[in-house]
Parts: structure tokens; C-alpha cells; sequence
């Protein structure tokens, strides 16, 4: 791209309430970028309160949900558990998907569990907007761990009973209502799910040095001048990967290449769920009535009024511990960062590639081999201490 569209392409990302304005040759950062900078590190120790858990915080109920977590006697072929596709490191599978119950493999490449509390849309098209309810959609998927709840309350019974019934006042057979049942499993596994937090990275302690390396006026000899610059200027990575957990929360499309069923992103995966009952605004849900109703209600307006903005867009991932969890992108497709950060200087696969069109955001970048680099290093710092 040349200068005048680049700019002329950041000015609109400015007026519609984007972070940059034309300034390429101003100094790093101004003020916005400063701010923007200044929203990237060191996330809370603990995720944020789900208040539609009540179980969240329950040490009873995380240690019951480890051990469920790993057993694969509570799915439909006896082989596979959730640790099956969210293992080793990263928690996740190294290829591009994974393998379920009798040797049918997922449609998508398994995000790592590891910081999923700090999250509030789960999978890659937003079909689940709790930790504990997203639980139950592998649970019950007969390519995954086609189970069902006669499987889950025989399997509760048999070995964990006592610590249901510590839980929850009755046994597993005693709770007849099926969807009572896997709501208390999600839930259990969801507290569980919330003690995985792994941030603490090199990447933040270079943020903190280098906002006091701006305050004192030395920004520019800063080794991580480059890469912070690059990804929050020249790359625009920070206008979605943006927070102390490098993500907006939001449903983006970067074109992807994709010619799957699925590829409609949130265009199709979130419609189920706004009318699930086991959604955060549902009777399963431990969160006051109407309290959650919000933010699917804002969900379920920007899916017609932003139809075109949503039509194969997919979760903004964190970038946290990201060395631990190739291959990328919903699809795995992408082996390497160095590939991620090829596909973004591209601005995507071409048109036809993918369901809808491109963000805004998402242009030809005309990176140099240097900045490439030093993205793929800002990358690599952002894998927390173990
Ligand atoms: C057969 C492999 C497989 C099994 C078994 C499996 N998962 Fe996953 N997991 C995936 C895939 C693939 C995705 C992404 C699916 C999508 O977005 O369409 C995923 C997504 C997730 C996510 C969403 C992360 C995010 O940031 O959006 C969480 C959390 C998760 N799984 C937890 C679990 C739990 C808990 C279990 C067991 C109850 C489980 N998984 C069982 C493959 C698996
Ligand atoms: C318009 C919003 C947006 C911008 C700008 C953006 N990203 Fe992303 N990023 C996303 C979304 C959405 C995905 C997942 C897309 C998919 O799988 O289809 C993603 C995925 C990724 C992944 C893969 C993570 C994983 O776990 O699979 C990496 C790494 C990444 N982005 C880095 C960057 C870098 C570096 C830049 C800047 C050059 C950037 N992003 C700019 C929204 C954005």
C-alpha cells in the first residue's frame, strides 16, 4: 500500500472511533497509542468473578473438576476426554485439529484452556458465552465426546458420587433433571478450568520498562522499540489484540483461508446460543435475572446490524502463550508466527478464500523484513512463566 491509502485507511480507523490517527512519521507513541500501550500488560492474578458460577471459587468443586476432566469413561466411546485435545503445555493438540471419539476428527483447531476464565465468548464462533456452559458442547458433540447425561449420571455415580453429593445435597442418581445435571458438571469443570492462569510474561515487563522509558523521553533506544511500534502502529495488531489479555473479546474477520461448513463464524455459531438454555441469561444460569441479559442482547442486535461486519469473523484469541500453541488460527492451518505475521502483511488470503470480507483493519501491511522479525519476537515474549 502506498502512503497516501495507509493513511487515509488509519484516518478512517481513527474517526470511527479507532485508536491512530495519520501520524507515521510522528514520534512513538502519541498520546492514543500511548494509552492503547498502556492497556497491554500484566493482567489480574485471578481471572474475573463469572458471576453465573456460583461454584467458581470452590476448592471442593476445582479438585472434582480436574478429575472429570481427564476421564474418559464420561464419554460415549470410553477413549476420550477433555485432556485428549487440551493437553502438554499449551493445552491444546500440535496439529491442526484434533481427534475425537472413534477416530473423527474436529472441525476446528482446540484454543488452549490455559486463561479461558478470562474470557466471556467461548469457541471460535462465540457458541458459548460461559466457561461452564461452553463445557457441555464437547461433552454432548458425537464427533468429540459423544456423550450424553444417562452416560454422565451413570459414570457421576459410579465413581464420584460422594463429592457430588457433597456439592450439590444429592447424589447423581437422586438429580433426575438431565439438564440440572450438566449444568453442575459444567460448572465443576469450569472451576477447575479457572485455576490454568499463566501469565506474568517478559513481554509485560518490557511494556512496564518501556512506559518509563516514554515518560522519560528514551523510548527509542528501548529494545522492544520496534516491536511494540510495529504492533501497535505499522501492524495494527493492538486494534483487536488490545488489554491486559491481547484481545477485544470481539468476533473479527482477518481472512482466513476457509471453505468449510463452518465457515461463517459467528454469522451462524452464535444464533443457537442466544436462545440456549443453558446460556448466562438462562434458568441454569446462578447470575440475578436480567443481569446477563446485556451483553447478549448487544450480541444479538450486532448480529443484523453488523451482518456484513460478522459474516466469517471468529474470536480474537489472546496472544498469550502463543509459542506454546501452534499451529494458529481457527483452522490450525497457520504452522508458525512467522506465517501469521505473513498472512497479516498480505492483509489476508485473497477474496473467495473465505466466507464475507475482511475488516477494515485488515490491509496489505508492507512490513519490512525487520519489523516482521521483531513481531514475531513480541510474539514469542508473550508466553507466561509456568
Ligand atoms: C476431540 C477434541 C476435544 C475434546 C474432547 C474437548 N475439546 Fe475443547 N475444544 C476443542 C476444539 C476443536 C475447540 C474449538 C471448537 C470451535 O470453536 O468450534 C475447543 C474449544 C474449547 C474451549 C474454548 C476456548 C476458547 O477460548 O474459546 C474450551 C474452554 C474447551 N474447549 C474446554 C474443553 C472441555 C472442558 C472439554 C471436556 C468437557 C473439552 N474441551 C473437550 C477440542 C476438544
Ligand atoms: C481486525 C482484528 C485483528 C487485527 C488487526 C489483528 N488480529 Fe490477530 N487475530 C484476530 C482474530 C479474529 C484471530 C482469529 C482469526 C481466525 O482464526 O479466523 C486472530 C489470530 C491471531 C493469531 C493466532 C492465535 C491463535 O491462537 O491461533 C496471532 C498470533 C495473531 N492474531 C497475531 C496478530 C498480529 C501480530 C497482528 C498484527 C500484525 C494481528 N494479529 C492483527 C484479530 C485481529
Amino acid at each position: 500500500m502506498n502512503r497516501h491509502s495507509l493513511c487515509t485507511w488509519l484516518l478512517a480507523g481513527a474517526l470511527s472511533g479507532g485508536l491512530v490517527a495519520c501520524t507515521s512519521e510522528e514520534p512513538f507513541p502519541t498520546a492514543d497509542e500511548f494509552e492503547l500501550l498502556s492497556s497491554l500488560h500484566s493482567p489480574t492474578r485471578t481471572p474475573p468473578a463469572d458471576p453465573t458460577n456460583r461454584l467458581e471459587n470452590q476448592p471442593a468443586a476445582a479438585a472434582l473438576g480436574l478429575r472429570l476432566f481427564k476421564d474418559p469413561l464420561l464419554s460415549g466411546c470410553g477413549t476420550i476426554s477433555c485432556q485428549s485435545c487440551h493437553d502438554g503445555e499449551g493445552r491444546t493438540v500440535d496439529t491442526p485439529t484434533a481427534e475425537g471419539c472413534f477416530g473423527q476428527r474436529t472441525g476446528r483447531n482446540p484454543p488452549t484452556v490455559i486463561n479461558a476464565a478470562y474470557s466471556t465468548w467461548y469457541m471460535w464462533d462465540g457458541r458459548a458465552d460461559r466457561l461452564w456452559n461452553q463445557a457441555l458442547l464437547p461433552l454432548l458433540n458425537p464427533v468429540e465426546m459423544a456423550s450424553n447425561p444417562a452416560i454422565l449420571r451413570a459414570r457421576l455415580s459410579e465413581a464420584y458420587a460422594e463429592e457430588y453429593r457433597a456439592l450439590f445435597g444429592k447424589t447423581p442418581e437422586e438429580e433426575t433433571d438431565d439438564d440440572q445435571l450438566l449444568a453442575h458438571f459444567g460448572k465443576v469443570i469450569a472451576a477447575y478450568e479457572r485455576t490454568l492462569v499463566r501469565n506474568d510474561a517478559p513481554f509485560d515487563q518490557d511494556v512496564r520498562r518501556f512506559i518509563a522509558a516514554v515518560e522519560a523521553g528514551t523510548q527509542e533506544k528501548d529494545p522492544a522499540y520496534l516491536g511494540l511500534k510495529t504492533f501497535v502502529r505499522k501492524g495494527q495488531c493492538a486494534a483487536c489484540h488490545k488489554g491486559p489479555m491481547l484481545s477485544d473479546e470481539q468476533f473479527h474477520n482477518i481472512g482466513v483461508e476457509d471453505l468449510s461448513e463452518g465457515q461463517r463464524g459467528v454469522a451462524a455459531g452464535a444464533d443457537p446460543m442466544l436462545t440456549w438454555a443453558f446460556n448466562s441469561a438462562g434458568p441454569y444460569s446462578d447470575a440475578p435475572i436480567g443481569a446477563e441479559s446485556t451483553r447478549l442482547q448487544r450480541l444479538r442486535s450486532d448480529l443484523t446490524e453488523k451482518a456484513g461486519e460478522l459474516e466469517g469473523a471468529y474470536k480474537t484469541p489472546t496472544l498469550r502463550n502463543v509459542t506454546l500453541t501452534a499451529p494458529y488460527m481457527h483452522t490450525g492451518e497457520v504452522k508458525t508466527l512467522l506465517d501469521v505475521v505473513e498472512l497479516y502483511n498480505k492483509g489476508g488470503e485473497a477474496p473467495g478464500k473465505y466466507a464475507g470480507v475482511v475488516s477494515v483493519t485488515i490491509q496489505p501491511l508492507d512490513l519490512t523484513d525487520e519489523e516482521k522479525q521483531s513481531l514475531v519476537r513480541l510474539l514469542e515474549s508473550m508466553t507466561g512463566a509456568p
